[in-house]
């Protein structure tokens, strides 16, 4: 047969399509290089290794603080602004004790680097009251006596409190989830599940209070 048709040789037409991928590829080649050139010029700010000014935001209210880049958020809360009721005590992500809110979500804040939760809303266990208001989970884990030692009781407060505003009308069940991280070595787990519900249902009472 021959190897010609009427409007493209088969010869024709292959040797074509690779000139077609080698100008793709080229041209991918040259899409990478201009990618590359970018990244370059708008990459991410390269920090350290010495201590660099971070702005964060903290409980309302703009704070700076000079960290290693290298710094977690809980130390810089701790050690940088005094906040010491987030408490380090695995600090290796097991326990949840240092736990706060990042855009209102709880994290574990040993875990986390200060310069990643820059720009971002930090809310720790001092900022949960309303002024001299307590948080109805704070109030409700002073009534029913949900902590002995303490050291779990912050983490334990802003994750139960984190449940409430994602889960205003928590099951057992739950609640039981939502605190399944963190870790309590005096075991006030039953006072912490009453707790919690209790809390839920004294704001759910005050909203239709309020309304
Ligand atoms: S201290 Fe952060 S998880 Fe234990
Ligand atoms: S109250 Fe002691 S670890 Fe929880």
């Amino acid at each position: 047969m021959s190897d010609s048709t009427k409007g493209v040789s088969r010869r024709g037409f292959l040797k074509g399509a690779g000139s077609a991928a080698a100008a793709t590829a080229l041209l991918d080649s040259a899409v990478l290089t201009v990618r590359e050139a970018t990244a370059q010029i708008t990459g991410p700010p390269v920090y350290g290794p010495g201590r660099t000014e971070l702005a964060l935001h903290v409980n309302g209210s703009e704070r700076t603080v000079l960290v290693e880049p290298r710094t977690t958020l809980a130390a810089a809360l701790r050690d940088e602004l005094d906040l010491t009721g987030t408490k380090v005590v695995c600090d290796r992500g097991a326990c949840s004790g240092c736990t706060v809110w990042i855009d209102g979500l709880p994290v574990a804040s040993c875990m986390t680097l200060a310069i990643d939760a820059a720009g971002r809303k930090i809310t720790t266990i001092e900022g949960l009251a309303t002024g001299d208001k307590l948080h109805p989970v704070q109030e409700a884990f002073i009534e029913k006596d949900a902590m002995q030692c303490g050291f779990c009781t912050p983490g334990m407060v802003m994750t139960a409190a984190a449940l409430l505003e994602r889960n205003p009308d928590p099951t057992l069940d739950d609640v039981k989830e939502a605190v399944s991280g963190n870790l309590c070595r005096c075991a006030v787990y039953p006072q912490v599940f009453e707790a919690t519900l209790a809390a839920a249902k004294k704001r759910k009472a005050s909203q239709i209070a309020g309304s």
